[in-house]
C-alpha cells in the first residue's frame, strides 16, 4: 500500500468522525468518564440534556456514534421487562456498535449483556468509538453464530435486513427485541414492526424512544416454543 493505509470503510468512519464527533469530543469524553464511574443514570442525563443545535454542539451536541438513539430510563426499564417476561437470562444484540446502549441496560437493571459486531480489525483500531462492553466479532459474509435460545435477541439500527434474517433463523429463543426507525427517510432494516406478521412471531407491545424511533417488543408463537422444548427433553 502507499502512504495511506486506511481501508475505505476506516476512510469513511474516519470522515464521519471529522464531521460530526470532532465537535462532540467532549461530550464523548464525559461519557465514557461516567462509563468509567459506572454512573450509568447520570449518561442518560446527558443523553436528554442533549442537543443538536450549533450553538451548543461543541458541548452538548449528542454523538450518533455512541449510540443511535437516545433512550430514557422507561426504555431501558422496557426492554429489562420483556427480558424478564421471557423468562430469558440475557440480551444479546446482534450489531450493537459501541455496546453503550446494552451497557445501559446491563448497568441500571442487572440484566446480562452481550453484542455481536463485524470488523474487528476497525474496532480495534484508533479511529473507532470506544467500546462500552466486550464485542464478539462474527464474519459478515459467513452465517451468523446462533443466539443461545437462553437468551433474547436484540438489534438496535441494524442496517441489513437479510443479515438480520440470518439471526433469526438460526434463534430458538423466545424473545425479539428490534429498535428502529420508522421515519422512511431514516435507513434502519429491520425496522421495528418488521417482524409484526412473520411467522413464528408476534408483536406484543411497542414502546417510543422519540416521535420516531419505536422499540418493537416480540415473542415466539407459544406453540412453537413448546415444541422446541419438548424436542430438546
Ligand atoms: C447503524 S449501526 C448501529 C449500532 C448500534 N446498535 C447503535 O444503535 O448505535 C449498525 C451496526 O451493525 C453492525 N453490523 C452490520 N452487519 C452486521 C452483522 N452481520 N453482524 C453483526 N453486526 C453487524 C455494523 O458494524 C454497525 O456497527
Amino acid at each position: 500500500m502507499g502512504g495511506d493505509e486506511r481501508t475505505s470503510g476506516e476512510q469513511e468512519k474516519e470522515e464521519a468522525d471529522q464531521g460530526n464527533i470532532s465537535e462532540a469530543v467532549s461530550f464523548r469524553e464525559k461519557v465514557v468518564a461516567l462509563y468509567e464511574k459506572g454512573d450509568a443514570s447520570h449518561v442518560l442525563h446527558l443523553m436528554a440534556a442533549a442537543t443538536f443545535t450549533p450553538e451548543d454542539r461543541r458541548t452538548t451536541a449528542w454523538d450518533p456514534l455512541l449510540l443511535w438513539v437516545r433512550p430514557g430510563r422507561c426504555c431501558i426499564e422496557a426492554i429489562a421487562d420483556h427480558v424478564r417476561e421471557g423468562r430469558c437470562g440475557g440480551l444479546a444484540s446482534v450489531g450493537c456498535g459501541t455496546g453503550l446502549l446494552e451497557w445501559l441496560v446491563c448497568a441500571l437493571t442487572g440484566i446480562s449483556v452481550s453484542g455481536y459486531e463485524v470488523n474487528a480489525a476497525w474496532w480495534a483500531s484508533r479511529y473507532s468509538p470506544p467500546r462500552f462492553i466486550p464485542l464478539a466479532f462474527v464474519e459478515p459474509d459467513a452465517p451468523p453464530p446462533a443466539v443461545p435460545p437462553s437468551l433474547a435477541l436484540m438489534c438496535c439500527y441494524f442496517n441489513n435486513g437479510d443479515a438480520f434474517r440470518k439471526y433469526v433463523d438460526s434463534y430458538d429463543g423466545p424473545a425479539m427485541i428490534i429498535i428502529g426507525s420508522i421515519d422512511k427517510n431514516r435507513h434502519t432494516d429491520p425496522r421495528p414492526l418488521d417482524y409484526a406478521h412473520v411467522h413464528p412471531w408476534t408483536l406484543t407491545h411497542t414502546h417510543p424512544i422519540s416521535d420516531t424511533d419505536l422499540i418493537g417488543f416480540y415473542v415466539r408463537d407459544q406453540l412453537k416454543q413448546d415444541v422446541v422444548r419438548r424436542l430438546r427433553m
